[in-house]
Parts: structure tokens; sequence; C-alpha cells
């Protein structure tokens, strides 16, 4: 752009009419260098445009460039989080490592939490809705807080579940001795309320062994297509963390026969129990994980899981006795303000057909009844009306359920 305005020689000393037409040629000029301008204008327009493009496309290559060159991560559990940084174990090899973390993260992540980590082993990030997933259907916990004490009228059951469950954690040895294998899982099964649920807990309470409960109804409802896959997960929690008591509530859900209909919901519910008697085939080393299952529908059950070597031991945990019931009352009412005219084996006699579960509600009940009243102290009386009231409610329930059946 070389000739402009200023380019153009001034004309001076000349007269009127060439002036005149100079001006007109002049402002010609000027007219077309404008337009050259404007033509200019819009091709630097153009150019800055297609840069941009360019630019987008480098842009985008340099960040798909680096994604490509960027290593995968690795999946890692949390064992500890110590001042010194935090404690990791590989998933795949198992090995254990001490790793880095930023005060952000350090922040999200508890043990047993599963994290990304890079081949530096640096933790990226954390993986904990995966878990959430798991945790839903799978409680895992150091101890539960029920001991054998909670329990009432049940010790014929409490003793059999000690000797199956307990000794092979405890005493590995004595089988080994004796030489015979120990049963490697116990079915508890019985009527609702009756403390089946309870009994594991205390087990494993007793044995310091990490429990690991998973509801067995959750699992088919909650988690359509994934049974099987949750199964072999229960299975491998259970082995990181032994001695361990796996604790399968409601297995009927989950291991119930098979019924002539061909829905797919059977099919996933047939894979999810075809996976858990594999698992509980391949179990080698016997001594630390003891697994316990629950049911108040054995009816329901398929015969497959109860052979040998599976749930081979059967216990019943039926409705306690009137002794037992005495004795479930008295645990109920420990820390409760029981007048002296309450009599346990009298409630005991009369709350017939209760399970523990309504010995309990009643005691709830009772104790509403003196709160109603201004009472601090819970009268016979009280007792009474609550056994009256929890036997209507479970009437009512009862009809309801006839009514949708
Ligand atoms: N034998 C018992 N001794 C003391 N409390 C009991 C007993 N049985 C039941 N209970 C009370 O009832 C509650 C429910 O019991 P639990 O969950 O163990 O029943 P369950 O047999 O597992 O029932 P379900 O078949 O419905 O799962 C317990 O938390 C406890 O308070
Ligand atoms: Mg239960």
């Amino acid at each position: 752009m070389s000739d402009t305005v200023d380019d153009v020689d001034l004309p001076y000393d000349e007269d009127e009419a060439s002036q005149q037409e100079k001006i007109q040629s002049l402002e010609e000029q000027l007219e077309i260098l404008e337009a050259q301008n404007e033509e200019m204008r819009d091709k630097l327009l153009d150019a800055n445009a297609e840069n941009n493009k360019y630019q987008q496309k480098l842009e985008r290559l340099t960040h798909e460039n680096k994604k490509l060159k960027q290593s995968p991560l690795f999946v890692a559990t949390v064992q500890e989080i110590t001042d010194e940084g935090v404690i990791i174990k590989q998933h795949g090899n198992n090995q254990e490592a001490l790793t880095e973390v930023t005060d952000e993260l350090r922040k999200e992540i508890d043990p047993d939490d599963r994290v990304a980590v890079n081949n530096s082993l640096s933790i990226v990030k954390s993986l904990s809705s995966e878990t959430d997933v798991r945790a839903r259907v799978m409680e895992v916990t150091e101890s539960p807080e029920v001991s054998y004490e909670d329990i009432g009228g049940l010790e014929e059951q409490m003793q059999e579940v000690r000797e199956t469950v307990e000794m092979p954690l405890e005493k590995p040895e004595m089988f080994d001795d004796v030489g015979i294998d120990p049963p490697s899982g116990v079915l508890l099964y019985g009527p609702p309320g009756t403390g089946k649920t309870m009994l594991a807990k205390a087990v494993a309470n007793q044995t310091d062994a990490t429990f690991i409960k998973m509801a067995g109804s959750e699992l088919v409802h909650k988690f359509i297509g994934e049974g099987a896959k949750l199964v072999r997960d229960l299975f491998k929690v259970a082995r990181e963390h032994e001695p361990a008591v796996i604790f399968i509530d409601e297995i009927d859900a989950i291991a119930a026969k098979r019924t002539e209909s061909k829905t797919s919901g059977d099919a996933e519910v047939q894979r999810t129990m075809m996976q858990l008697l594999s698992e509980m085939d391949g179990f080698e080393e016997r001594g630390e994980i003891r697994i316990i299952a629950a049911t108040n529908r054995f009816d329901m059950l398929d015969r497959a899981i109860l052979r040998p070597g599976r749930f081979d031991r059967l216990i019943e945990v039926p409705k306690p006795n009137e002794e037992g019931r005495e004795i479930i009352f008295e645990i109920h009412t420990r820390g409760m303000n029981v007048a002296d005219d309450v009599d346990f084996a009298e409630l005991a006699e009369e709350a017939e057909e209760a399970s523990g579960a309504d010995v309990k509600a009643v005691c709830t009940e009772a104790g509403m009844f003196a709160i109603r009243d201004e009472r601090t102290e819970i009268r016979m009386d009280d007792f009474r009306n609550a056994w009256k009231k929890v036997q209507a409610d479970s009437d009512e329930t009862e009809d309801v359920s006839k009514t949708f059946a």
C-alpha cells in the first residue's frame, strides 16, 4: 500500500479551471484509494478468520496429542492415611506403596476408598462414587456393636454358630489336627424378627473379624445386571480383609428356586446365584473367611445352595419360647426406668407368639405410653397396652399384605 494520498503532489500556480480539474481528479483518486483500502481490510479480516481457524485446529491437535501421550491411570485402594503420606495398595499386583496426595484430595479420601493413581503412584483422583455403589449393598464394619449378651433365648443356636464360625477362625489348627474341613457356610433360617441378623453380627463382634454384610434383596433389585459382579466383589473384599465374616442377609432373593418362567429377571438371579455357588466352591483356605446367610423364606431356597461344601450347616432360629421372651424383655428394658410392679415372667406368658422384634417393639411402646402420661416410670399396664398395640399393628399389616396378595 505505497500509493497513499500523501504521495500525490499538490498542484500550485495554476489557473482556476485547471485547479478545479485537479481537485476533481484528486477526489477521484481518493475514491479509488478508499475502495482499495476497503478491499484490503476485507482481505485482512478473511486472513484473520482463517488464522483463527488454524489456531483452533492446532489447539485441538495439541490437546489430543497430550492425551495420547499421557499414561493410563491405575486403580488402587487406600490402606491408611498417615502424616508421611497415604499408603495405597495397587489392584492387580497387590503391592503397597507410600504416596503423596494434595491437601484437597486428602480431605476427600478415607481408608478403603478406591483411588486412581498415575505412573509415579501419585493419587490423581478419588473414585469414591464407584465405591459408593458397592457400599450401598456391601456394608463393611470392623466390629458390629452387638454382643451375645444382647440376644435372648437362642443359646443352642448361638453355640452352634460359634462352633462353625468362630472356632475355625480362632483355632484353625484344631480342624487340621482332627482332619476335617470346617463347614464353609452357615445358614440361619426362621420367621422374621427372631434375631438372625443379630446373631450374625454378634459372631463378627466376638471374633474381631471384618464383617461384610450384603443384603440379597438390594443386590437383586437395585443392581440389575450387576449381581454376579457384586458377588465377585463381595468375596474379593472379604479376601482383602481377612479374617472376615461374609453375611448375606435375605439370601432367598438371590438363591430362589428355579422357576418355570423364563423372564430376564430370573436369568439375572440365576447368574448371581451361580456366581455365589462358584465362589463358595472355590474356597481353598477356608479358615480365614466364613460365610453366614440368613433367610425367613427357607421354603424358597434352591437346594443347590444347601449341598455339602456350601451352606451345609443349617440352623433354625425359631420364635422365642416363654422363657426366651422373658429374657428378651429383660434385655430390652436394661436401660429403662421400670416400676416395681412389672413382672416380665407374666408379660412373657401373655405375649404368646411374639418374636424378639415384637418384644422390643412392646418395650419401646410401653415407654411411649409412660411419656404420653407424663410419667418417667413405666408400669405393668403400659407394657400390657403396648402389647395390645403391637398386636393390632401387626394384624393391620397382615391385612394389608392380604389385600395386595
Ligand atoms: N432373640 C432376640 N433377643 C433380643 N432381641 C431380639 C431377638 N430377636 C430379635 N430381637 C430384636 O429385634 C430386632 C430385629 O432382629 P433381627 O434383625 O435380628 O431379626 P431377623 O431374624 O434378622 O429378622 P428378618 O428375618 O426379618 O431379617 C433386633 O434388633 C432386636 O432388637
Ligand atoms: Mg434379618
